[in-house]
């Protein structure tokens, strides 16, 4: 107890989150002010995940909804840490660096829809750090807001399952719904878009990163998916392709045929990038690399090997292959490739609390 002007005050010192919220209850009852002083510090971790079904283009950008459903892997290598603290005031560091204006809006936009959600609305500082190259088409935006998502459920008491909580993670970015799941994910369309684990992918599958270019992208995925759907004239056969190949895709994960898999990945991939290319004005990521590494995964193929390649919004490719054979791919793709330019992963699993204190 203080003996503090307006009658005193109590600082109580509580043992753990269910306590505190019983004592704040108890003193709010007997119509006291209460300060809840808040003090604690939440990391959590999301893997990013890799689209072989791609989600491209909204129908609602203010609700982002999606035209298509989408299915990812997500993959163990690639992933974001995120720590939210108390603080005096909004704050947003990534990889070391604090995040000018228009980049903290961005996320403090996304955090009010916790603190409205919350008893709690003090300040936060929120440091971030990505293992790999941040919006160079690797999916940073993915783990980078599925940890943001984590950690915030957790730090504002909120606690909403995994399912509910891809329901407001898309406001921070469509594909970090995903990436609060393991294994193979579905990112369901709909009014009230939701992601759910549709396999474990605990079975021979793995995929190789190649980077190709670590530079921060011109056109972000956002604005080159906003441009495909208002001018690619492919932008609907898209659509319906991308429905059919989700529901074929599920099928084959479901009876482990690699093959069909593999070829609905690639096709997915290059159907996207023909629509975007298409739009006006046209988007364009591949490098010459690109499509070095696209004809080396043919040509590994007709050698008999199993290897399907994808890409995301950027010039970097991504093959899919057998856990049994990756590698002997990494191998034979660095005659062409840096081996430090290339990342093999596992199934990752779901986003989680790492630390807390
Ligand atoms: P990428 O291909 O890496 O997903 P995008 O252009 O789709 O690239 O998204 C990059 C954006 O995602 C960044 O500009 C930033 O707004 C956001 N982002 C990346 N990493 C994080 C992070 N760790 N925490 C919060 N937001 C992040
Ligand atoms: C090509 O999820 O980054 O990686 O919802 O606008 O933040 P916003 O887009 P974002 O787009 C991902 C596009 C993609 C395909 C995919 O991951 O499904």
């Amino acid at each position: 107890m203080t003996g503090g002007g307006r009658g005193g005050c109590v600082i109580a010192l509580c043992q753990n989150e269910k306590s505190k919220d019983e004592v704040i209850k108890r003193w709010k009852d007997e119509n006291l002010w209460v300060l809840d002083l808040n003090l604690h510090k939440i990391t959590a971790r999301a893997h990013a995940n890799i689209a072989l079904v791609k989600y491209w283009g909204k129908q609602d950008e203010k609700n982002v909804i999606p035209y298509n459903s989408s299915l990812s892997l997500t993959l163990d290598h690639l992933y974001t840490d995120t720590t939210i603290e108390t603080a005096n005031k909004d704050e947003f560091i990534l990889n070391g660096i604090k995040q000018e204006e228009a980049e903290s809006e961005k996320v403090f936009k996304f955090i009010d829809r916790f603190r409205e959600l919350s008893e709690r609305k003090n300040k936060i500082r929120i440091s971030s750090f990505n293992n790999f190259p941040t919006a160079a088409g690797l999916a940073s935006s993915a783990s980078g807001f599925a940890a943001l998502a984590t950690a915030a459920n957790r730090y504002f008491n909120i606690n909403l399952p995994r399912k509910e909580l891809s329901v407001i993670t898309r406001f921070g970015s469509g594909s970090a719904t995903r990436s609060l799941f393991g294994g193979f994910v579905v990112w369901q369309k709909g009014e009230i878009p939701y992601a759910f684990e549709y396999d474990s992918a605990d079975w021979d599958i793995a995929m190789i990163v190649v980077m190709i270019s670590k530079e921060v992208k011109k056109v972000s995925s956002k604005e080159a998916m906003r441009r495909t759907v208002d001018s690619s004239p492919y932008y609907p056969a898209w659509v319906e392709s991308a429905q059919s190949d989700i529901e074929s895709i599920k099928r084959a994960i479901k009876r482990h045929d690699f093959v069909t898999v593999g070829e609905i990945t690639e096709r997915s991939a290059l159907r996207m990038h023909a629509s975007m290319m298409a739009a006006k004005p046209p988007v364009l990521y591949w490098q010459p690399d690109t499509i070095k590494v696209l004809q080396q995964v043919e040509s590994l193929r007709s050698e008999g090997f199993e290897c399907y390649a994808t890409m995301d919004a950027g010039p970097n490719v991504k093959i899919l292959t057998r856990k049994s054979q990756v590698q002997t791919i990494f191998e034979k793709m660095s005659k062409e490739i840096n081996k430090d330019n290339m990342i093999i992963c596992l199934p990752g699993e779901g986003a989680t609390i790492i630390d807390e204190n």
